[in-house]
């Protein structure tokens, strides 16, 4: 059996891409420091307590295992935090990047999928955004992921590590069997808060500026769904085990919706008045962030199975009304 190591998988898009990875007849090894991640969210594999810092304990993981490869969830996310504290993204997000690769390296381990993302590209120059924008993050948890794409190009070029780096725009759904979900404490993603103002968990949703220059003046991102993500991580994983070389790919549906539409669409599928606030603009966010997928679905032969919003908040409905027995 082919066995792969998952870091963060006890993470929202790692769990989800465990049990991806069992059904697709991995044999997976979990490594999570719970810092944010949950251990029942595990729900397959072996699962490893540890962080990425201990080169001891990735010594021996690497020694006791023959890893095929390593997909890589484990970092910090929020835009925001990076801002006040780089130490903390620069620290995990990049230096133990860099200690787990220097580990595969070591240990002859040459096959890496990496989540990166759009906060890569920083202000958009154009729409959709493809492979080729230019990459201009503005906040350290943007530049610490570019940071490890760069490290990447060069481990490729000197030592032979083969690399896929994965470019999510906005992951939201969860499981359509509601096993699983998106579970961050604190919650700062637009469906699962809204979900929340839905069931009732939280008095109301703000939407953060209502004077974008868009059709109605809120923010436009590109959703998608997160078994759809963890599809392609599967189609990464199996061009680089057919031995195809290091590549990168922006991730989502290419079609962009507004927080309003987000929230009358979540109105649609709860069947809920979900109370609104305007607030502010939130500092940082981007008019519009939509990827252009073309090259993933045309190198990788990847379809959306769940492209729809719609089909995305239901996911997540479900799941956030199995939340309150969480
Ligand atoms: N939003 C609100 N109210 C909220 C929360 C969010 O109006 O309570 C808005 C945001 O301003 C934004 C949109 O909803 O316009 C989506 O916000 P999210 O926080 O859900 O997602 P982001 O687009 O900010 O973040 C995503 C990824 C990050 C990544 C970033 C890149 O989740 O990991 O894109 O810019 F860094």
């Amino acid at each position: 059996m082919i066995e792969i190591l998952v870091t963060g998988g006890a993470g929202y898009i790692g769990s989800h891409m465990i049990s991806s990875l069992v059904d697709a007849g991995y044999k997976v090894v979990t490594l999570d420091n719970l810092y944010s991640g949950f251990r029942d969210a595990v729900i397959a594999g072996e699962f490893v307590e540890g962080d990425l810092s201990d080169r001891h304990l990735l010594e021996q993981l690497f020694s006791e295992h023959s890893f095929a490869g390593v997909m890589h969830f484990a970092a910090h996310i929020e835009v925001g935090e990076s801002v006040r504290n780089p130490a903390k993204y620069y620290r995990n997000n990049f230096t133990n990047a860099q200690n787990l690769l220097d580990t595969m390296v070591e240990h002859g381990v040459n096959r890496f999928i990496f989540s990166s993302t759009a906060a890569i590209f920083g202000e958009p120059s154009y729409i959709p955004i493809d492979e080729l924008h230019q990459k201009r993050p503005i906040n350290p948890y943007g530049r610490s992921k570019r940071m490890v794409e760069q490290l990447l190009a060069d481990y490729d070029r000197a030592y032979g590590l083969k690399s896929i780096a994965l470019r999510y725009f906005n992951a939201a759904g969860a499981d359509p069997l509601a096993r699983l979900g998106e579970r961050h404490d604190p919650e700062t993603h637009l469906i699962p808060l809204v979900l929340q103002a839905a069931s009732g968990r939280r008095e109301h949703i703000s939407i953060f500026g209502s004077d974008y220059d868009t059709a109605d003046g809120t923010c436009i991102r590109d959703y998608i769904h997160v078994v759809d993500l963890c599809q392609v991580h599967l189609l990464a994983l199996q061009a680089l085990l057919e031995g195809k070389g290091s590549n990168r790919y922006n991730l989502g549906n290419g079609q962009g919706y507004s927080v309003r539409e987000v929230i009358d669409t979540a109105e649609k599928v709860t069947q809920r008045k979900i109370p609104v606030i305007q607030s502010e603009r939130r500092e940082g966010d981007p008019a519009r962030l939509v990827a252009d997928s073309r090259r993933v679905r045309l190198e990788l032969g990847w379809k959306p199975r769940y492209g729809d919003l719609e089909t995305i908040i239901a996911h997540a409905w479900k799941w956030e009304q199995k939340m309150p027995s969480k």
